[in-house]
Parts: structure tokens; C-alpha cells; sequence
């Protein structure tokens, strides 16, 4: 039994399979449509969520499975107190696989350690987002055709944005990948990013506060929304939170197949005069965050 906490908890190998496996979904959905017949997914959500409890239950359900989802821990024994390890081993009677995604950085690794079914870490706090960064990896297989030789600019809240470590830690893994960090002295990527996966795997990156001096070097752009509910006060949210707002002129210089991402929700850091540029590819990794879903659950419940 195997859960998916870190994105490191998945090797190079498996990455690849899991890419495969989304693009055999993708070309031919029937094949999948009864594979987790009979199985159960819960979705425990602590925090909100439209696209990864969404997906998740859209995966489950194109793959013929069912789902039992606890979106609000308002309505749930956690207002009464109840521990994340009881709650991991109550939920493992019911479901054969669970998604949680929580407020406090471990929780789903507490809830992995007490459930008897895989957990899937769906976002705890601003630590990690591993399913998020399945949805980003197949993004960029599909535009780039590969993971290797790409410099990707990280730009907004790389302090709390939780999908930025996890896309870090992923790319760490493959050969010259250059990192180009762009976010306000603040809102800089923490030192167990920095230090333990970038430093330590000897890649190179640079840091800086503006977004327009590094467009021309991106391959790939990855814009995140500063993350107001980690923020101590409010004051300094609204001082930060428009620090970067992505507009077609700021595009001028870009590369011609620069790949612009983007987890979602989007705020206002990406202006909507944006969507229309070809180069725009945050939608697309909406539904691919469904299929590398689909691909995932297969994988831990050791469908063939
Ligand atoms: C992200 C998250 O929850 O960390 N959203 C998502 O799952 N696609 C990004 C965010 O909330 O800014």
C-alpha cells in the first residue's frame, strides 16, 4: 500500500508512466471507463478547493468509481476535536483511497501513517501540492516534449505557493533545468526549497525582483497568486498582492513558445487579455490535473 505525500515520494520512472498512462486516457477514454469499478475515493478537504477536489472526483468517476466527499471540516468530527490519525483510520472503513488536503503542513503524512488505504496529499498548508504538480508535468510534456534544457521562471509567492516547491522538487531530478525565481524580497522561495532541492542537486538559478529583465530567457512561465491566507496580517497582503500583474505588453519580449502556467485560482496576477494569447496554457492544465489524477488512482490501487 502506497501513498503520495511529496512529489519525490514518485521516481523519474514512475513520472514517465504516469505521463504515458494520462496520454493513453486522453486517447482512448472507453478503455478506462469501468476500471475502478466498485472502488471507493474520499475526498477530506480542510481547506478550499474547486479544481482538486473537483478533479479528483471527476477522475474517480470516469473511471467508473465511486466517491464519498467531505468538503466543508466545519460539518465534520474535526469541529469536535478529533484527531487527523482517527479521522485517517475512520475514513480507511469506507473508502478504498482517500484525497486530503489540509491547513497544517504534515497532515496528510500524519493521515498516510494511520490510514490502512493510500492517502493522496491534495495541499497542506504552504508546504507541498504533488497532484498539482502531475497536472503541470503533463502540461509540459504535452507543449515541450521534455522535462530537461529549460530555463522555467517561478514569479509571485514562492514563500506559501506550495505547487512552486513541488514543481522544483520535481524538475531538481532532470538535467539543465535552470530556475529564474521572481517574487518580491518577502515572498522569497523558502531555504528548505533553496538549500535542500536546488542547492543540493547543484542546479542552476537566479533570483530577482523583476519579471520583465528575465521574460526573454523563459521557456516556461509559471505565475502563481500570492497566497493571502498565509499571511499573518492584512496590511501586508495588500501591499504585496499586486506585485506582479502579467499583461500582453510585458509579453513583448517573450519567447515565441514561451508556456504560461498557472495553478489557479488566478487573482489578478494575469491580466484576462492574456487568456487569448496561444501561449496561455493554464486551462489546459485544469484538465490535464484530471487525467494525471485518473492515472494516479490506477497507479495506487494497483489497477492493471
Ligand atoms: C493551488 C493550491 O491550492 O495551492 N490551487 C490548486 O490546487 N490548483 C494554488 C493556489 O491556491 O494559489
Amino acid at each position: 500500500m502506497r501513498s503520495v505525500i511529496d512529489i519525490l515520494d514518485l521516481s523519474v520512472e514512475e513520472l514517465d508512466e504516469l505521463v504515458a498512462c494520462a496520454n493513453d486516457i486522453i486517447a482512448n477514454p472507453d478503455k478506462y471507463a469501468h476500471k475502478c469499478a466498485g472502488k471507493k475515493l474520499a475526498t477530506l478537504f480542510f481547506e478550499p478547493s474547486t479544481r482538486t477536489r473537483l478533479s479528483f472526483e471527476a477522475a474517480m468517476y470516469e473511471l467508473g468509481g465511486n466517491v464519498l466527499s467531505m468538503s466543508d471540516a466545519k460539518s465534520s468530527s474535526a469541529a469536535k476535536g478529533e484527531s487527523v490519525a482517527d479521522t485517517a483510520k475512520t475514513i480507511s472503513c469506507y473508502a478504498d483511497i482517500i484525497a486530503m488536503r489540509h491547513p497544517k503542513e504534515g497532515a496528510p503524512l500524519v493521515a498516510s501513517l494511520n490510514a490502512s488505504v493510500p492517502v493522496i496529499n491534495a495541499g497542506d498548508g504552504g508546504h507541498n501540492h504533488p497532484t498539482q504538480t502531475l497536472a503541470d508535468l503533463l502540461t509540459i510534456s504535452r507543449e515541450k516534449g521534455r522535462f530537461d534544457n529549460i530555463t522555467v521562471g517561478f514569479c509571485g509567492d514562492l514563500k506559501f505557493g506550495r505547487t512552486v516547491h513541488s514543481l522544483i522538487s520535481a524538475l531538481s531530478r532532470y538535467e539543465n533545468v535552470k530556475f529564474v525565481l521572481i517574487s518580491p524580497e518577502e515572498l522569497k522561495l523558502p531555504s528548505y526549497v533553496k538549500k535542500d532541492i536546488i542547492q543540493q542537486n547543484n542546479l542552476e538559478y537566479v533570483q530577482t525582483t523583476d519579471l520583465e529583465a528575465v521574460m526573454p530567457e523563459l521557456d516556461i512561465l509559471y505565475m502563481t497568486r500570492v497566497q493571502r491566507e498565509r499571511f499573518f496580517n492584512e496590511e501586508d497582503y495588500l501591499r504585496l498582492k499586486d506585485s506582479y500583474i502579467l499583461t500582453p505588453e510585458k509579453l513583448e519580449n517573450a519567447k515565441p513558445d514561451l508556456t504560461i502556467m498557472h495553478p489557479l485560482p488566478r487573482v489578478n496576477e494575469i491580466s484576462v487579455a492574456v487568456d487569448e494569447d496561444p501561449r496561455a496554457c493554464y486551462f489546459k492544465q485544469v484538465l490535464n490535473g484530471k487525467y494525471m489524477r485518473m492515472a494516479l488512482i490506477l497507479k495506487l490501487l494497483e489497477v492493471k
